[in-house]
Formats: structure tokens, sequence, C-alpha cells
């Protein structure tokens, strides 16, 4: 691939991810928060005259993503989760739209409410509300985000994810670094079997930006594991593939634990289904189990 890619977010979980993976394939500019705040339009658009000719295509990975920490500015248009999410989103579709670069956009399953009346695994179609109190607060800044992305700029793909985790990141926990940090603590808690989840190797992910980038494409992209996993199977299979624990996992019910009043909101029947992005791209997504074991195999040796 001729030319750089300017990326946002790059320090974080996944973006950190995808830069080590093809920083040979694809060079790029990462300018960091410091640098460049995504949420400020007129410096968003200062840089892209600046640096135009240096870059084809851009990447957003930045976000606010404490789900948790969004939910207290719930309703809040002039909160940091809106700013950042849905305006921050606008303000880059705008900019790639302007000096005709190609943008991809990374989006979550949590734009979905995974409730019984309307549960997934969600295709990349699938029908996206307009009411604010289906989702969370982080669910519903990134669903206007995608969408102001969508209007805006046609030469741009929303890659959705879901529950990303990787075998290396000293930047925060994952979903799956993080059981096994429990574990190893003593503190594990009940692991939920009635919450269905795709998790998503960052790697696969990567994989999929690459070749996104690659052939420009436009559209939804949904990538997470090909099929449908519980907390419960999920953290069990971690447990005994990584540390030899069998049997070592207590099994709990989202359905109960949501009943006690001020329970963070969470999807519970949710999880991205892929067979779009897999035939679109020309590849296969691994099952849950299939991930896991590269994502143990790196924990052992060492990410690749
Ligand atoms: N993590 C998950 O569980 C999850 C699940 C599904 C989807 N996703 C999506 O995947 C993408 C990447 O998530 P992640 O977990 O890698 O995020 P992350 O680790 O929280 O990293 C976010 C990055 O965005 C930067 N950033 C935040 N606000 C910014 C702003 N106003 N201007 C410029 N940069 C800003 C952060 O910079 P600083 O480090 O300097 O703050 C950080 O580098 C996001 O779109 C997220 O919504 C994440």
């Amino acid at each position: 691939m001729n030319g750089k890619i300017l990326v946002f977010g790059a320090d974080g979980l996944v973006g950190s991810r995808f830069t080590d993976l093809y920083h040979k394939e694809t060079p790029t500019i990462t300018p960091k928060f410091e640098e460049l705040d995504i949420t400020n339009k007129k410096a968003v658009e200062l840089y892209f005259e600046t640096y135009k000719d240096e870059f084809h295509s851009v990447i957003n990975f930045a976000a606010y993503t404490d789900v948790d920490a969004a939910e207290k500015e719930k309703g809040n248009e002039k909160g940091v989760v809106y700013l950042v999410n849905a305006v921050g989103a606008q303000n880059l579709a705008e900019a790639t739209k302007a000096f005709d670069k190609y943008l991809i956009h990374i989006s979550t399953d949590f734009i979905f409410s995974g409730t019984e009346g309307y549960p997934g695994p969600y295709p990349e179609d699938a029908k996206l509300t307009d009411n604010p109190e289906d989702v969370t607060w982080y669910g519903w800044t990134k669903l206007v985000g995608e969408k102001r992305v969508r209007q805006v700029n046609k030469n741009a793909s929303i890659v959705r994810i879901s529950y990303p985790y990787r075998a290396q990141f000293a930047g925060k926990l994952d979903y799956a670094r993080k059981i096994l940090s429990l574990y190893d603590e003593g503190k594990l808690y009940p692991m939920f079997s009635d919450q269905k989840i795709t998790p998503t190797f960052i790697d696969e992910a990567a994989k999929v930006f690459y070749l996104l980038l690659e052939e420009k494409k436009s559209g939804i992209y949904h990538v997470a594991s090909c099929d449908l996993t519980t907390p419960f199977s999920f953290a069990g299979y971690i447990l005994e593939k990584a540390r030899g624990a069998k049997g070592a996992l207590k099994e709990g019910s989202m359905k109960e634990f949501l009943k006690v009043p001020g329970r963070p909101p969470r999807p519970r029947l949710g999880g991205l289904a892929n067979e779009k992005t897999a035939k679109e791209l020309g590849m296969t997504l691994m099952t849950w189990r299939e991930a896991v074991d590269q994502f143990v195999s790196q924990l052992k040796e060492g990410p690749v």
C-alpha cells in the first residue's frame, strides 16, 4: 500500500495492536490526544490542511470507552462522552470528506440493546434504534457517531467490534486478561451463563482494518467470533487453557444481577453476526475457541 495512514487513538488497546502488527505494510502518522483533540473541529481542519499530502486514509480508534463512567453523563450532549464519540466522529467524517480521504471508524456492539425483545447476534444491516433509552449512554453516543460518519462521508467504513482482547497491553486490562488477572488474585466473581457475547480477538480485527484499507471498501463490517459464547464458557475455556484450571469458575446470572437497582446497564443478549463481512472480505472469522487458542499461545510464547 502506498502512502501513510493517519491514525487517531493509536495508543489505545485496539489501535496500538493495529500499528504494531501492520506498521511495515502501512506506515502511520499517529498524533497524540494532547497534539490533536478530535472534538476540536477547527484544530482537526487545520491538521488536515497542514498534512493532507502525507496520508491517504484515516482510522479512528479514538473514543471515550469507559461504559460505566459514561453512564453518569446520560443525556448530556455537552459532556465529554458525547463530544468524543459523536462530535469527534463527525469532525473526522467532515474532514475526510473535505480532503477526499478514506475513513475507517471503529464502533461497538453496544449500539444494540441486547434485550429479549430485540436479541442478537446482530447482522451488519440490523435495524438501529432511534431511542437513547434503549442502550447505554456510551452505546448511544457511539451510535450517533456512526450515523454521522455514514451521513457525511460515503467513502467510509464502520467496523464494529465487541469485547476486544489481546495477549499483551500495558495500558489497561481487556476482557480476557481481566479474567486471568482476577483469577490469579483469587478475586474472580461468578461469570454469567445467561449473557450472549461474541468477543473480538484484536489481531483478527487488525487484519480486517488492513484489508479494508487495501480495498477502500465502504459499508458496515463486524469483527467478532463467528459463534456465540457466554462469559461463563469463555472464562472457563481461558482458565483451562492458560492456567490448566478446570471447573474453577462459579456460574452467575446476568438477569438476576441486573435486577439490583443501580447496576450499570449492559446488553445481555448481544453479539455481532458477521457473515456479510466474511463474504465481502473473502475471509473466515475464527470461532471464539480458535481465537482463545491463539491468544493463549501468544500469552505463553509472546505476541507475534
Ligand atoms: N475497549 C472495549 O471494550 C471496546 C469494545 C467495543 C468497541 N470498542 C471501540 O474500539 C475503539 C478503540 O477502543 P480502545 O479500547 O482501544 O480505546 P482506548 O484504549 O480507551 O483508547 C482510546 C484512545 O483514544 C484517545 N482519545 C480519547 N479522547 C480523544 C480525543 N478527544 N481526541 C483524540 N484522541 C482521543 C485516547 O488517548 P489517551 O490515551 O491520551 O486518553 C486513547 O489513545 C473505540 O472506538 C471503542 O469505542 C472498544
